[in-house]
């Protein structure tokens, strides 16, 4: 009888926290979100929104990693509904996966007039589908050039930048010290297995538990850590 007391109150919580994330999330926001270019599914993007939702409690949330703005639109309307703001910081010009000739390019992504790769137009638009440009503030920078400069505590950091193992270390070196006390840290691409995938934002796991961060939860490659 206990055990299914319990077992009923973890699932009216699980059930609680999806209807948190629908009630935040509206239709129109959650359809830009599902077709805006990017490398997050749906499970992940949600649980992605319901950690947004909790470190909004906390402070300003800010992610290294915009690309075309899908995680933006998870995270932006987590910051809407919590009252918060999220920066989304990303020179634009696409991490080494991205570039030409590696698995993640997309030739859709390039500026003619250059040949570079150029995500800023495709977020902006991305945003303004989502009617969040009021809440979600685009930093056209360098992660550590900005995590160098930055003064403000923070109630939510995701991980989400280039998959190289200097520079995800980098970033999060530059940043996991902004995290405020009860803040909640988001890591993306993580594979336990070299099978699944590169090794950076493992490495960073669990350079984050070796730092103290708390283990909150895993939906797909997604891992949640909150500061103790
Ligand atoms: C995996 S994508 C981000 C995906 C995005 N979060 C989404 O949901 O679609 C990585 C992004 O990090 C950016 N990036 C890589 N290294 C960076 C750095 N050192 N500073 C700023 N942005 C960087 C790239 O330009 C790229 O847009």
């Amino acid at each position: 009888m206990a055990a299914t007391s319990a077992s009923n109150a973890q699932r009216d919580h699980a059930t609680a926290a999806a209807e948190v994330a629908i009630s935040s999330l509206d239709a129109s926001t959650l359809a830009v979100a599902r077709r805006v270019k990017g490398f997050m599914p749906d499970d992940e993007g949600l649980a992605l929104h319901r950690a947004g939702l909790l470190g909004a409690e906390v402070g300003p949330l800010l992610e290294i990693g915009t690309y075309c703005g899908k995680s933006a639109v998870y995270l932006g309307a987590a910051a809407r509904a919590g009252g918060s703001v999220l920066f989304t910081v990303d020179h634009h010009r696409g991490s080494e996966e991205n570039q030409a000739g590696w698995e993640h390019h997309d030739t859709e992504l390039v500026d003619d007039r250059t040949g570079r790769m150029d995500t800023l137009p495709v977020f902006r638009r991305s945003m303004e589908d989502a009617g969040l440009e009021d809440v979600v503030v685009a930093i056209l920078a360098s992660s550590t050039t900005v995590g160098r400069y930055w003064r403000t505590p923070l109630g939510f950091l995701f991980i989400d930048g280039g998959h190289a193992e200097d520079v995800a270390l980098a970033d999060y070196e530059s940043w996991a010290g902004h995290v405020a006390p009860g803040g909640i840290l988001a890591i993306h691409d993580v594979f336990e297995d070299p099978a699944d995938g590169g090794q950076a934002p493992f490495r960073v796991w669990q350079r984050a538990v070796a730092d103290g961060f708390v283990p909150k939860g895993t939906t797909g490659s997604l891992r949640v850590l909150r500061h103790a």
